[in-house]
């Protein structure tokens, strides 16, 4: 079956230094797909390229077998790729539910069903839905500058859940949350539906042997070993190299 993403030889040069040395990767529909490796290994990195906000000097990245190499995040997320920052980037200007209404606009009514103002109250619903399940019902009004870090977190994974993805790209979401949200993040993921395949990039192992059902892992830009989390755990030098770079 075709592969909902596959990225083949992608490369990223910053002058001397290749950050992407000609990595393959392949995620599968529904898959829950870990990416870790040492700090400098490439993961945001490739989070970029994959999202389309930074360009591969080289390879190429196909979403359900389409080449979206040339195409910049919009019309990424257009085709159904999510992303979440390391660091979370929302409107902090606009209110919580207000920033989730505008990622849910363009999906908020089905073609001919249109009537005036019933889309903007059916994203308003899909809006309130979603800060429900990431739990932040009761900050919907606050402008999302005043929010947390934590909360920011949870606010922009309900934005791109809005935008209706097949692909969430996750960069390190649960850096900087507290033990209680981590515990809650761990138990959003695990009951997203497996409409959405996910790319998990994560620092705490047992996070990612939690939720993951394959891993990858980078070093110094390139692919170390892709496999279960079972064979990922067995690999001596994977072991080895993760060590190295990660406490
Ligand atoms: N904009 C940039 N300019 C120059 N070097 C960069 C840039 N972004 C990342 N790098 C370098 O590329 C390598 C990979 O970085 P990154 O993808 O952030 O790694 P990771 O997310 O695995 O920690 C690092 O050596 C980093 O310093
Ligand atoms: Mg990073």
């Amino acid at each position: 079956m075709t592969p909902l993403l596959a990225a083949r030889g992608v490369t990223v040069r910053y002058g001397s230094l290749a950050a992407l040395d000609g990595v393959d990767l392949r995620i599968d529909h529904g898959q829950r797909h870990a990416l870790i490796g040492p700090n400098g290994a490439g993961k945001t990195t490739l989070l970029g390229v994959l999202g389309g906000s930074i360009p591969a000097g080289g390879g190429r990245v196909l979403l359900a077998g389409r080449d979206v190499t040339r195409l910049g995040p919009a019309a990424r997320a257009r085709r159904g790729v999510g992303r979440i920052h390391q660091r979370p980037a929302v409107w902090s200007t606009l209110t919580a539910a207000e920033n989730v209404v505008v990622a849910a606009l363009p999906h908020a009514v089905r073609p001919g069903r249109w009537r005036p103002g019933g889309k903007r109250r059916a994203a308003e619903r899909a809006a309130a839905t979603l800060l429900a399940r990431v739990g932040l019902p009761e900050l919907a009004d606050v402008p999302a500058g005043r929010l947390a870090h934590g909360q920011r977190r949870q606010l922009e994974i309900a934005v791109a859940l809005a935008g209706r993805p097949r692909l969430l790209l996750l960069d390190e979401p649960a850096a900087g949350l507290s033990a209680v949200e981590v515990e809650r993040l761990v138990e959003f993921l695990r009951e997203l539906p497996r409409a959405v395949a996910v790319l998990l990039v994560e620092h705490r192992l047992d996070l990612v042997y939690a939720l993951c059902d394959a891993v990858t892992v980078l070093r110094d830009g390139r692919t170390l070993a892709t496999g279960t989390p079972a064979e990922i755990r067995a690999s001596g030098p994977v072991r080895q190299a993760y060590a190295e770079g990660v406490t």
